[in-house]
């Protein structure tokens, strides 16, 4: 019955999570609300606000699940990618935790953990299948064979999926993160309102920055003629965009299944957290009968739940790092 306390600090949230045998317990998230004022995340802010909450958040997980010190046998932690000023406070914190009480260390990708999330939930998938990550950093169609072995068939050439949700709103004055304020307004929206293009990129990879160009010249254009056109428009204009990334992403995730004959599905990231991208899967799951899988809320934007699931099945092939561990930015897998 391992005890594993997790640690997520890659970005802008502090994460801490507890997971006895597999099992969730704990999962506490303290959200980093000074960007907003900057319109994007700035990392030497978010490393100073980890250093202030990454106790407290380890404090909170443990009592959440009524789990003491003494109990825990691992400690897991996000070794990137990520911003490596924030990297380091959590890996920081995990080695000294570590090393106080004698425990092993587990490092954890952070995108193969955004993957693991789905072995959270008692509907898991099963091996292989074909997991569209998409979050503020990664846009991937990644091949998941086993726990730790994944294959990046396509990814972004450019601006990532929730880069692409995030730039759009700060060109239609909403703040940041404006994902979530694209998913709200475009619920009471026409996404067939207006046409974006679909980039024309070979092979399963992505880009995203000329439709960002394209929706910069369509607003431009039209408050050219019409000074309101964003605020009389806002609802119509998020759900085209939202769409119009929706397809994108799904229709290279469908024909990424067809070409390699996989019958499950899955989406992971905090673009997964996305309402037309959720329904989209599904239905195109629905269409083909293949499985269908999409974590819950709480595990799709970052969480140190996903670290902790992750933690677990390494304790189990007993894959632990030595106190010589250093963050990398830049970490494939
Ligand atoms: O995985 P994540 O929490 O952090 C990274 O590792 O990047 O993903 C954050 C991204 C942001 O770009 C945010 O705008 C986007 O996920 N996001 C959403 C939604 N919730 C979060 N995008 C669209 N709709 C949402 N509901
Ligand atoms: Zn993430």
């Amino acid at each position: 019955m391992p005890v594993i306390l997790a640690i997520e600090s890659s970005c802008d949230e502090t994460s801490a999570s507890v997971c006895v045998n597999g099992q969730i317990l704990s999962n506490v998230i303290a959200n980093q609300t000074i960007h907003e004022a900057y319109g994007g995340v700035v990392p030497e802010l978010a490393s100073r606000v980890h250093q202030q909450n990454i106790v407290p958040a380890v404090q909170q997980a443990l009592s959440n699940a009524k789990v003491s010190k003494n109990d825990i046998d691992a400690v897991a932690f996000t070794r990137g990618p990520g911003l490596l000023g924030s990297l380091l406070v959590g890996v920081s914190f995990a080695k000294a935790f570590a090393l106080a009480r004698n425990l092993p260390l587990i490092e954890v990708n952070h995108m193969q953990a955004h993957i693991l999330a789905h072995f959270i939930a008692d509907k898991k998938p099963s091996f292989p299948f074909m997991c569209l990550t998409v979050s503020g950093g990664h846009t991937q169609i990644v091949l998941v064979k086993d726990y730790f072995d994944m294959e990046i068939i396509g990814q972004t050439m450019d601006d990532a999926a929730g880069e692409a949700m995030d730039k759009t709103s700060k060109i239609l004055g909403l703040p940041y993160p404006g994902g979530p304020l694209i998913d709200k307004n475009a619920r009471n929206g026409n996404p067939d309102a207006y046409k974006f293009p679909e980039p024309q990129i070979p092979g399963f990879d992505f880009s995203f920055s000329g439709l960002k160009t394209s929706i910069l010249y369509f607003i431009r254009d039209n408050v050219g003629k019409n000074p309101n056109f964003v605020q009389e428009n806002m609802n119509d204009i998020c759900a085209s965009v939202e769409k119009r990334i929706a397809t994108i992403l799904l229709n290279k995730l469908k024909r990424a299944a067809l070409q390699y004959n996989i019958k499950e599905l899955a989406l992971a990231g905090g673009v997964s957290a996305n309402t037309g991208l959720r329904l989209g899967l599904q239905q195109l799951c629905a269409e083909n009968g293949w499985g269908c899988f999409i974590p819950k809320f709480e595990y799709c934007t970052d969480n140190a739940a996903m670290i902790a699931i992750a933690g677990y099945y390494k304790y189990l092939k007993k894959d632990f790092v030595g106190q010589d561990v250093a963050p990398m930015a830049r970490m494939i897998f």
